[in-house]
């Protein structure tokens, strides 16, 4: 029998972008391949996101085209996985005959099983292997793992399956508790819950042993994490845990919430070298008034103390945020307010959203009175207000040395991409493929709004070396 090919495309976040790698990994335990094209593929799996309006219609889009491909190939296994399977687990069932599973981001640690159970349904798997033993509702056309599915995080993760050699991202903590009243994250990924210290320090040992000298931290209020774990083991004691793996070099966290930057973490953020330099602290808007109604459980008068507090113990940092923009009843002043805020803080980088309601949450009962070319226009107007203080940083590197982490091939040919401890993209000529998974010394030579150019400096070859390359963003 010839392995069965799949072919997985991510829609969201990090930790959706992680979710597909563990589910990759369990995939290939159980001797699935990666179809180098979805058109190769037995089994076509989406992982899905709920956070905005957009996110959600690509996968629509997809789905349609799926649609048409499986009226010539009926034995075609089609999945949707992550939030959008969660929160539409009833229209795309209802709706959606040619989708075969529906699995939401708590149910990944049996997916092997759930797959395997499509096939079966499609007739595409003879009854050569055993039936699945977990609870599985089959409902309509296709098979749902939802609500009382196995975790992720029990999945023994195969620390080969990773887009890159040097860095990787771990997930410590999955679900929300916070009450944002825009965010549909709390009902798509549900409670927080964190991984045990051990755990996490022992995958990161893992990946450290086969090379990882980076790991991204993850979690949606990444510094709660701990408090539902006995004893209440802090972001802070994790830190200085993971910072004794002798090969780790980098480590990095992501997305932290204002609430949870108390003292103990800042102490930490000061106190460990191998700590990356920036924080992702999302103040999602200059208006208290805003922030209120939004429910974020801060004014912009404590985001700024916080903020203060760490600049004061860790000068070296620099601080990223998210902003919504056209927030329902964001007047023109509010937005203003959001303005003044990112230059006041100086952000070094800045994702902005256009509001985008989502049924079921608190704020969809409000009216979406910003008009559509009201919210571009903020967002617009934003987005040019970071673009500046991000090339004023960048403009003010030029001359110096920095650390670079290689990552991989440059979209431009005959150059190499890499990060700063600062997150800050750069590119420089080279052709030298060992030097990937390599932290190596970059004098910067000139500076664009998303990333700055150098020149490879004289180094000694320490460092890991890393097998393929990968492409990186090039602006
Ligand atoms: N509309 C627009 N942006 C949103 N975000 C979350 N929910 C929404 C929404 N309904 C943004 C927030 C968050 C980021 C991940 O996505 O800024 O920090
Ligand atoms: Fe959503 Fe707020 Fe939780 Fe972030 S902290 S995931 S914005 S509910």
């Amino acid at each position: 029998m010839t392995a069965p090919k799949y072919h997985l495309t991510s829609y969201g976040c990090q930790m959706n972008k992680l979710d597909s790698e563990l589910v990759e990994s369990k995939l290939r335990q159980l001797g699935y391949v990666a179809a180098p094209a979805e058109a190769d593929a037995d089994v076509v799996l989406l992982n899905t996101c709920s956070v905005r309006q957009h996110a959600e219609d690509r996968v629509w889009s997809k789905l349609g085209k799926l649609r048409i491909r499986k009226r010539t190939d009926p034995g075609l296994v089609v999945g949707v996985l992550g939030c959008m399977a969660q929160e539409h687990k009833r229209y795309l069932l209802a709706r959606m005959p040619h989708v075969d599973l529906v699995v939401g981001p708590s149910a990944f640690g049996d997916i092997d099983r759930t797959v395997e159970q499509a096939r079966r349904k499609n007739g595409e798997l003879a009854a050569e292997r055993e039936p699945a033993r977990t609870k599985h509702e089959v409902q309509g056309a296709g098979v749902v793992q939802v609500d009382h599915g196995v975790s992720g995080d029990t999945i023994v993760r195969d620390v080969r399956v990773r887009p890159h050699r040097s860095q990787a991202f771990v997930s410590i903590m999955r679900g929300c508790n916070m009450p944002c009243t825009y965010c549909i994250v709390p009902t798509t990924r549900g409670e927080e819950i964190s991984r045990p210290v051990a755990d996490i320090v022992e995958e990161a040992q893992r990946l450290c042993d086969d090379g990882v000298t980076e790991i991204t931290l993850l979690g949606q209020t990444v510094n709660a994490y701990g408090r539902d774990l006995p004893g209440k083991p802090t972001l802070a004691l994790l830190l200085r845990a993971l910072h004794e793996i002798p090969a780790l070099r980098r480590l990095a966290f992501i997305t932290s919430h204002p609430n949870f930057l108390g003292p103990d973490l800042i102490t930490a953020l000061a106190e460990l070298p191998k700590v990356a330099r920036y924080l992702h602290l999302p103040v999602q808007s200059g208006s208290n008034r805003v922030l209120k109604t939004m429910r974020r459980g801060y004014t912009v008068e404590r985001y700024l103390a916080r903020v203060e507090q760490l600049l004061a113990a860790a000068p070296d940092f620099e601080l990223h945020s998210d902003f919504i923009v056209g927030y329902p009843g964001e007047t023109e002043a509010d937005f203003e307010e959001s303005v003044a805020l990112l230059r006041r803080v100086d952000f070094a980088q800045s994702y902005v959203f256009k509001y985008s309601p989502r049924p079921g949450t608190v704020a969809a009962e409000l009216p979406d009175d910003v008009p559509e070319a009201e919210k571009e226009r903020r967002n617009q107007v934003l987005l040019a207000a970071q673009e500046e203080l991000t090339l004023r940083r960048n403009v003010a590197h030029v001359g110096q040395t920095v650390e670079v982490l290689v990552e991989g091939a440059s979209k431009v040919a005959g150059r190499l991409s890499g990060r700063t401890v600062h997150h800050r993209l750069v590119h420089f000529a080279s052709d030298d493929l060992e030097l990937l998974g390599q932290h190596v010394p970059v004098r910067v030579t000139s500076a664009l709004a998303h990333s700055c150019i150098g020149e490879l400096q004289a180094h000694d070859a320490a460092g890991a070396r890393c097998a393929g390359p990968v492409e990186v963003g090039e602006q």
